[in-house]
């Protein structure tokens, strides 16, 4: 009983641990942009837009600068870059930017979307982008980059597993 108890309390202080702690930091390692996949020039071409739109990032309570740049089914590419403002709050990805923008220019479907920011490791998608990323765009790639090379490749599927969007909302269109 009195075991059982004491394991009981051992295990709820190790649930109790930090989301630090709880987080998988993984391993990942540059991936070489010349591969034989058929579409790595156009996957240059849309980092190199993400790049050059990370130049007009207003990220002066940060200092963290990305750009990202969407690619529409018949080939345009919208960027966008992150736009902070002294309330914190209101920050606007990059990828959110590019997104509106897209959208309020007519373009309805997607197939990929470059992300590039000045760190090592790759910078994925934060949560409610990946939320409006996979009702706007599903499943499309996600393309990470950093200013000298292609960090990672991903499924927005794949950073999203279990989404909410309109189909549980009873509008399968
Ligand atoms: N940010 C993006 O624009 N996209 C990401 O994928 C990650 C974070 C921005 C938001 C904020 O301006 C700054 O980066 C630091 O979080």
């Amino acid at each position: 009983m009195a075991g059982g108890a004491k394991a009981q309390r051992a295990r709820s202080v190790s649930d109790r641990r930090g989301a630090r702690d709880r987080r998988d930091d993984g391993g990942w390692q540059p991936l070489s942009l010349d591969t034989k996949d058929g579409g790595v020039e156009a996957e240059q071409g849309l980092l190199a837009a993400a790049l050059a739109a990370r130049e007009f990032a207003q990220a002066p309570y940060s200092n963290f600068k990305v750009g990202a740049a969407l690619e529409s089914l018949d080939g345009t590419v919208v960027s966008g870059c992150n736009i902070e403002n002294a309330t914190y709050g209101l920050t606007l990805c990059a990828e959110r930017v590019a997104l509106v923008k897209a959208l309020s220019e007519g373009h309805t479907a997607f197939t990929r979307i470059a992300i590039v920011a000045d760190t090592e490791a790759p910078t994925p998608p934060c949560g409610p982008c990946r939320q409006l990323l996979w009702e706007y765009c599903g499943d499309i790639d996600i393309i990470l980059g950093n200013r000298e090379t292609l960090t990672g490749r991903h499924r927005l599927k794949a950073l999203l597993p279990l989404p909410f969007d309109n189909r549980l909302l009873g509008n399968s269109d």
